[in-house]
């Protein structure tokens, strides 16, 4: 099972496959269904989802549903560790397949779950409920049939961006995996309110998975470092590295459990989506550095670290953020990346789930990594995850927008394996600009159609500050 948060206006990556992997779905995945019993399966599935919102500031994780999840068991310590025992040997022993009608019933709560209807508002809980009381009134007879109904009770949501993936469209999701090892790390609470990270979801016969690691284990070290206390972010960047090296990691499974050390082999699926260079204006008076982001992968936010700090050692005066062209990617991805660039404090964005009330701010907790001005150049292509970065930098006043309209997604996709392989990507959730601007149908305006003089884009700068002051204390 594996879940995270995706906001990218290309579909077409997923959708293409030339090979339509519905009629192998009987042999290699069908194997592999046993790893999970149900039950824990939709409660972890949905802690996780709803984290998927929160996810992107630490500290909140806390106080989100999964404590309140977590908190049912655990009476006295002696129960909580035989617990997590039987739920794992529950898991181990589990049955080998998984009905037809399980797996659309898997898809159907997570839609109940979760889904936002951000579109013509024509869904309802009555009428969800009466969809799988139609859905499961015969029997599926096949895997297909199966895969059938899930695609069209998607479709019926009137949601572009929420879809069925084909066991082959959902394995071409590896390249957001964001560890490069195959497990999807996650915050949770212990009965005292320490964060532990635990193995949350699993790719089956992954990396971790072939080398032991199991869901629910606690991450303890990465390479001999200590990191109880990090944030799942940045575990997850310790964990990568190169293609077929190995890391070593220390994990204890269950409450009570030894701590046991495995060596797991990296299969890092995703490519760098960094590009970078350093060039020289007024006859090599000036040097700035040119960053192309070509995607939000689960590499982007530390290649784009490495290659600032490069361009600044440099000496960098500037930056030119290339956003063109660039469809978006993890949620998270963009907004770890736009935190450079703020003050502790700042608002990134907010994100708003199926309760409307429930806006959240995600804000900046460390100071920025660059602190001179920035250009970003947008296009029509720009979008989710690049329109994040780009009205972060924007409404704060560090940088100036140049190029065209942004595209206009404003929409969290979560992406849920079900029981067979198979997945879905389903909207839970929009995201608004620091300005209170719903990006989605809109798109953003750039300052400049052109890249203006330098001393008309450190003008624009400081006038944006002077204004947003102005905003903040009206003057008489
Ligand atoms: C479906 O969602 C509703 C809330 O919208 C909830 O009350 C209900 O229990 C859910 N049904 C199932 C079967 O999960
Ligand atoms: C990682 O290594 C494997 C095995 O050599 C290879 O098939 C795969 O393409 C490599 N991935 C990347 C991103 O280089
Ligand atoms: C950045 O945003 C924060 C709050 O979101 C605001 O207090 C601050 O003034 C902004 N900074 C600038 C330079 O606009």
């Amino acid at each position: 099972m594996r879940v995270f948060s995706l906001s990218s206006a290309k579909t077409v990556v997923i959708q293409n496959t030339k090979n339509n992997c519905s009629s192998c779905s009987g042999n290699k995945s069908t194997k592999n269904i046993s790893v999970w019993a149900r039950k824990p399966l939709i409660g972890i599935l949905t802690g996780a989802l709803s984290l998927s919102l929160l996810v992107f500031s630490p500290s909140s994780i806390a106080a989100g549903s999964l404590s309140s999840r977590y908190q049912l068991s655990p009476p006295s310590s002696a129960d909580y560790c035989r617990d997590d025992e039987e739920e794992h040997l529950e898991a181990e022993t589990a049955p080998d397949l998984v009905a037809n009608e399980a797996i659309v019933e898997e898809a159907w709560e997570i839609v109940n779950e979760s889904f936002l209807d951000t579109g013509r508002h024509r869904w309802s809980p009555e009428s969800w409920l009466q969809k799988k009381e139609d859905i499961l009134s015969s029997s599926i007879p096949t895997r297909e049939k199966a895969h059938d109904i899930i695609r069209r009770m998607m479709t019926s949501l009137g949601d572009p961006y929420t879809r069925y993936l084909s066991p082959a469209e959902f394995s071409k999701m590896a390249r957001y995996d964001m560890t490069g090892i195959g497990i999807n790390l996650r915050e949770v609470p212990d009965k005292s309110g320490r964060l532990k990270l635990k193995v949350l979801g699993l790719i089956l016969d992954g990396p971790a998975h072939s080398a032991g690691v199991r869901q629910g284990d606690e991450i303890v070290s990465v390479n001999g470092e200590d990191v109880r206390g990090k944030s799942a972010f940045d575990v997850s960047s310790m964990l990568q590295g190169p293609n077929e090296t190995f890391v070593a990691i220390e994990v204890r499974r269950g409450n009570c459990g030894r701590i046991q050390s495995i060596n797991v082999q990296r299969q890092l699926v995703a490519r760098t989506p960094v590009f970078y260079r350093l060039e020289h204006k007024d006859n090599g008076a000036t040097s700035f550095g040119y960053i192309h982001l070509k995607e939000f992968n689960a590499l982007a936010r530390k290649d784009l670290v490495t290659a600032i700090k490069r361009l600044q050692d440099l000496g960098a005066s500037y930056f030119i953020l290339d956003l063109r062209d660039n469809f978006g990617g993890l949620v998270q991805a963009g907004i770890e990346i736009a935190k450079l660039f703020l003050n502790k404090g700042d608002t990134v964005i907010y994100t708003v789930g199926r309760d409307p009330q429930s806006q959240k701010a995600i804000m900046a907790e460390t100071g920025p990594l660059v602190t001179t001005p920035v250009i970003v150049l947008v296009n029509g292509n720009t979008a989710s995850a690049s329109e994040i970065v780009a009205t972060a930098l924007h409404d704060n006043c560090s940088a100036i927008l140049v190029g065209e309209k942004t595209y206009g997604k404003g929409l969290i996709q979560s992406v849920f394996e079900l029981h067979d392989g198979s997945g879905v990507v389903v909207t839970i959730g929009k995201y608004v600009t620091p300005h209170h601007l719903d990006i989605n149908g809109n798109g953003i305006d750039p300052d400049f159609h052109n890249i203006p003089s330098w001393s008309e884009v450190t003008k624009h700068l400081s006038d944006c500050k002077m204004l947003k002051q102005g905003h903040v204390e009206p003057c008489c």
